[in-house]
């Protein structure tokens, strides 16, 4: 390809992505359906011969820019989704643009210098033991998995069985112990590592999701906790000092999922729903959810270097290690993108500061829906923790009434769950944009 059309393609894309950006908040937050059907012209056949790629480029800006739901929007209140900060689109422009490979300090030497230095500066911020490890992974979820299984190497060392080497055939059992509230994706990935559903004890929960203390079965070196920072639907956290000191007593293992409430601790006004969290061996947390990185951030944190390298490390004669950081000895994928280049940009923008003014910003924005919901005749179900609000409109066929048409009207979008058996409408609020206007339109 020649410069002049490398230059016009990137040209293209750069202001195709200024008009999207500059007009999302016009278009409606969810595509119309007649906006959906153009999703048709996707369906042909792999091109024998080879396209023009501005013609590619036209295609995929035409369609996409018109069907895609406007998470990186100011009305968006679905899941718990996240904006997108511009300095994150930017650094992840450029990181892509360079091609790293982030596997290898001798792959990248930029990637592993910004992901030490990420390392250093999330420890220093979610003020964890200064021996803690980080690994860049898509979300929360695999994070969840690497926590996990960091803790299973490390339990079974302790009951003298090398799980490395022997596998989960014969060994002792383990047993999981989580709120009746956990995230789906935990249960799955205890699964995926080899326990079955049966290892997995549930504890009570309270009103708002969080593990009744008092509830806690007796533990001991054959334990894994996992605990909440934020709960999906309520946003309620767990306690940590209680449930960690018992966890550390016992010779448990405590692991925090933590996907997008463990940056309330960067908030001095948010920090008493995180107090003791630094008790835990290890915390997931996702940077495209709260903190607004592009997707495809999720962070594993490990108080233990040996237990979470033991469990993800591996051998080739051809792997080259560097002096310095290699990536991939905490994740168990190898090749994959720069995740740390858009982290680093968007920590080294936001700093310490705007850190917690983002979630504060996204609590109040909480505090408002759930305060002018409940004034015009909603039931607000949670304490607002952080940044999320359930509710309901009265009878579960009136509130499922309320949601479609909410879904529809292209205004907002938010999502629904059921919540210790009834029917609710969650609403996150999770973007940098939200603003008073937008949430007042939300009501
Ligand atoms: C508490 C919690 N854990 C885990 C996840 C899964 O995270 P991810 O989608 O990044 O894998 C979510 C997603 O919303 C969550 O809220």
């Amino acid at each position: 390809m020649s410069n002049s059309h490398l230059n016009q393609l990137l040209e293209i894309a750069k202001l195709e992505s200024i008009n999207y950006l500059e007009g999302c908040d016009k278009l409606p937050v969810f595509p119309s359906d007649d906006a959906l059907k153009l999703l048709q012209q996707f369906n042909e056949k792999l091109p024998t011969a080879p396209n023009n790629p501005l013609e590619t480029l036209k295609k995929l800006a035409d369609i996409g820019s018109q069907t895609t739901v406007k998470h990186g929007g100011s009305r968006y209140f679905g899941f718990v989704n996240g904006g997108i900060l511009p300095i994150g689109i930017a650094a992840r422009w450029l990181a892509d643009t360079w091609d790293q490979n982030s596997a290898l300090g001798v792959m990248s030497p930029i990637s592993a210098k910004l992901e030490e230095v990420c390392e250093q500066w999330l420890i220093q911020l979610l003020h964890l033991p200064p021996t803690s490890k980080m690994g860049l992974v898509g979300g929360t979820s695999v994070a969840t998995l690497c926590g996990l299984a960091a803790a299973r190497n490390y339990q079974y060392k302790k009951l003298n069985w090398d799980v490395n080497e022997r596998g989960l055939m014969g060994a002792p059992s383990l047993r999981i112990i989580m709120g009746d509230q956990t995230h789906g994706t935990v249960a799955k990935m205890v699964k995926l590592l080899g326990f079955g559903s049966q290892s997995i004890e549930l504890v009570a929960t309270d009103d708002q999701g969080r593990i009744m203390v008092d509830c806690l079965p007796d533990m001991d070196e054959s334990c894994i906790l996992i605990l909440q920072a934020g709960n999906v639907c309520s946003g309620s956290f767990d306690d940590f000092s209680a449930l960690c000191t018992i966890a550390d007593q016992s010779g448990a293992w405590t692991h925090i999922d933590g996907a997008f409430g463990l940056w309330a601790e960067a908030s001095a006004q948010l920090k008493h729903l995180t107090v003791g969290m630094e008790l835990a061996d290890s915390w997931s947390v996702d940077g495209h959810k709260t903190l607004n990185t592009p997707y495809d951030c999720g962070v594993i944190l490990c108080k233990h270097p040996d237990a979470i390298t033991e469990a993800l490390h591996q051998q080739g004669s051809y792997i080259e290690y560097s002096k310095t950081r290699d990536n991939m000895v905490y994740t168990p994928d190898m090749s994959r993108r720069a995740r740390g280049i858009d982290l680093w940009a968007c920590m080294h923008h936001l700093g310490e500061q705007g850190i917690a003014t983002l979630m504060n910003k996204l609590h109040d924005g909480a505090k408002y829906l759930a305060k002018h919901l409940s004034s015009i005749g909603y039931v607000v179900l949670n304490d607002i923790h952080f940044n999320q609000v359930i509710v309901h409109a009265g009878s579960e066929e009136l509130t499922r009434q309320v949601l479609k048409r909410l879904q529809s009207s292209g205004i907002i979008w938010c999502g629904s769950a059921t919540w210790k058996g009834q029917f609710i409408i969650r609403l996150s609020v999770c973007s940098w944009q939200t603003n008073e206007n937008d949430l007042a339109k939300a009501v």
